[in-house]
C-alpha cells in the first residue's frame, strides 16, 4: 500500500523537514508508513530575484505572497501525486478550528494532504480561491506563518497511519479520541519525593486498574474540560454510574443526608398532615396558587395508605418527606392539552411529594422521583408522570433537571372553588 502523503508547502522546507524527521515520525517515514516532503515554495518563482512576496494592493503593512510560485509549486506537487485522494489545505488563522476529529476525518477521507504555509501578511486571495479545498486554524491566534500549525496537523495524522505506533490502542486511549481526556500516567519509582504512585496501579489488578482509569478520564474531563464533559453522551451503564458517583462525592454535605423509604403507615398521618401544613405555607409564601383549597388532607393519606401507594422517607428514624406512587391512570391526563410521551396509559404517576422544612434543599426529593421510577420499572410501566402548578419555580426547575418532559397543561380536580386547576403535565421515559 502507498505511505499516506503529505506535502507541505513553505519558505522554511530545510527547518521543517529537520523537526519532522525526528522521533516516532522520523522513524515511520524510513519504515515507508508515511512519506512528508516539505517542498520550498522559492524554487517555482519566475522572476530573477526568486521573489515570493509583493506588496500589497491598497497600501498597508507587509508583504502578501504571490500567487503565481504557490500555485507553480501545487501544480508539481500534485503531478507527482498522481491520482490520490488528496485535499489542498491553507493554514490559515481564518480556518475551521483543528481537533482530534478534523485530524480523524483528514486521516479517514484523503491519502494525500497538501498544506500550504503562509508567511507575512498571508497569501494572495486568488490562490486561495481558485486552489485550496479548505483552510484549518491551529486555534484563534495569529502565528507568523503557517510552518507550526502544518507540522502540528501533519504529525496529528501520521500517528493515526497504520504502522506509525505499535498498536490502534497507542492513540484510540488517549485524549480527545472519544471525547474524554486521558487518565493519569506514572512510572518509576514508585514515590518520587513523597508523593506515591495510587496504590490500585500497584495490584495487578486489571479489572480493578480500568475501572480506575475509566473513573479518572471522567473525573479530568469534569474538571479540566466541563465544555467537553457537558457534549458527552454517556451511552454505558458503567459511565453513567460513574459520573453519579462522581457528581454524589462533589455534592455539598447537607445533600448527602441518607433517607430511608418505607411504606406510608396510619401512624404517620399526622407528621404527614404537619409536613402538608408546612408545603401549603411554603407554596403560599412563594405566590404558588397549589395546594390552597384544603388538599392533601387527611382524607388523601388515609386513602394513600389503604392502596398501599404512599411511602415516607426516614431520616434518623424521623419522617422527613411524603410520596404517593400510584400505577392507576390519572383520569385528568387524559385531556391534556398538549401530548405525552407515551400513548397509552401504562404509566405510574406521582402525586403529593411533600418535604419537611429542614429537608428541603437535601436530596431527598431526587431519592423520591428515584423510587418512584424504580417501582415504576418494576411494575414494568412505560413511563412516570407528574403534574405542578406553573409557577411552581422550584418543581419544574428539578423535574426539568430530573429528565422529565413538559408535554402540555392538564386540568385537575380541585376541592374547593376559586383556585387555578391549570397544571403543567411532565412525563419520563423509563
Ligand atoms: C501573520 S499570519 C497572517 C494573518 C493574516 N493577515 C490574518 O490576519 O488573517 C501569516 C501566516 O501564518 C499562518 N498562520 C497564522 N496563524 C495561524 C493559525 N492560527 N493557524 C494556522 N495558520 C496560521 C498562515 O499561513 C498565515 O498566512
Amino acid at each position: 500500500m502507498a505511505p499516506y502523503r503529505i506535502d507541505i508547502l513553505t519558505l522554511f522546507p530545510d527547518s521543517m523537514s529537520r523537526v519532522l524527521g525526528e522521533s516516532i515520525i522520523g522513524r515511520a517515514e524510513k519504515k515507508g508508513a508515511v512519506e512528508i516532503n516539505c517542498v520550498q515554495i522559492r524554487d517555482y518563482t519566475e522572476n530573477r530575484q526568486m521573489q515570493v512576496d509583493d506588496y500589497p494592493y491598497g497600501g498597508g503593512w507587509g508583504l502578501v505572497m504571490m500567487a503565481q510560485p504557490l500555485k507553480s509549486c501545487l501544480d508539481d506537487v500534485m503531478r507527482s501525486a498522481g491520482g490520490r485522494r488528496s485535499r489542498v489545505i491553507y493554514m490559515s488563522p481564518q480556518g475551521r478550528p483543528f481537533n482530534q476529529e478534523e485530524a480523524k476525518r483528514l486521516r479517514r477521507d484523503y491519502d494525500h494532504l497538501v498544506l500550504v504555509c503562509g508567511h507575512y501578511e498571508g497569501v494572495d486571495e486568488r490562490f486561495i480561491e481558485q486552489c485550496v479545498d479548505e483552510e484549518i486554524s491551529l486555534g484563534d491566534f495569529v502565528l507568523t506563518g503557517g510552518e507550526i500549525a502544518a507540522m502540528a496537523v501533519a504529525d496529528c495524522v501520521c500517528r493515526m497511519v497504520p504502522g506509525v505506533l505499535a498498536d490502534e490502542e497507542c492513540y484510540t486511549g488517549e485524549s480527545h479520541w472519544d471525547g474524554l481526556l486521558e487518565y493519569p500516567q506514572y512510572t518509576r519509582p514508585e514515590v518520587w519525593e513523597g508523593r506515591a504512585v495510587p496504590e490500585v496501579l500497584l495490584t495487578g489488578d486489571h479489572e480493578k486498574v480500568r475501572l480506575w482509569r475509566r473513573r479518572k478520564q471522567l473525573e479530568r474531563t469534569l474538571d479540566k474540560r466541563p465544555d467537553m464533559f457537558e457534549r458527552l453522551q454517556l451511552s454505558s451503564k458503567e459511565d453513567r454510574r460513574l459520573v453519579e458517583e462522581l457528581k454524589y462525592e462533589r455534592l455539598p454535605e447537607r445533600l448527602k443526608l441518607k433517607f430511608e423509604p418505607r411504606r406510608a403507615e396510619e401512624r404517620d398521618i399526622g407528621r404527614l398532615l404537619d409536613i402538608a401544613e408546612q408545603a401549603k405555607a411554603y407554596l403560599r409564601e412563594s405566590g404558588v396558587d397549589q395546594w390552597q383549597e384544603g388538599y392533601p388532607n387527611r382524607a388523601a393519606f388515609e386513602a394513600d395508605i389503604a392502596a398501599s401507594r404512599g411511602w415516607v422517607f426516614e431520616h434518623e428514624g424521623a419522617v422527613a418527606g411524603y410520596e404517593c406512587v400510584s400505577m392507576e391512570p390519572e383520569a385528568s391526563y387524559r385531556g391534556i392539552a398538549g401530548e405525552w410521551l407515551t400513548g397509552g396509559e401504562n404509566y405510574a404517576v406521582i402525586h403529593r411529594t411533600m418535604a419537611a422544612a429542614e429537608f428541603r434543599h437535601t436530596s431527598l426529593s431526587r431519592e423520591m422521583f428515584s423510587l418512584a421510577e424504580d417501582l415504576a420499572a418494576g411494575m414494568g410501566k412505560e413511563s412516570v408522570r407528574v403534574d405542578t402548578h406553573r409557577d411552581n419555580a422550584a418543581m419544574n426547575r428539578l423535574l426539568q433537571k430530573l429528565g422529565y418532559t413538559r408535554c402540555g397543561e392538564v386540568i385537575v380536580t380541585l376541592k374547593g372553588p376559586g383556585h387555578d386547576p391549570r397544571r403543567s403535565g411532565y412525563e419520563k421515559l423509563i
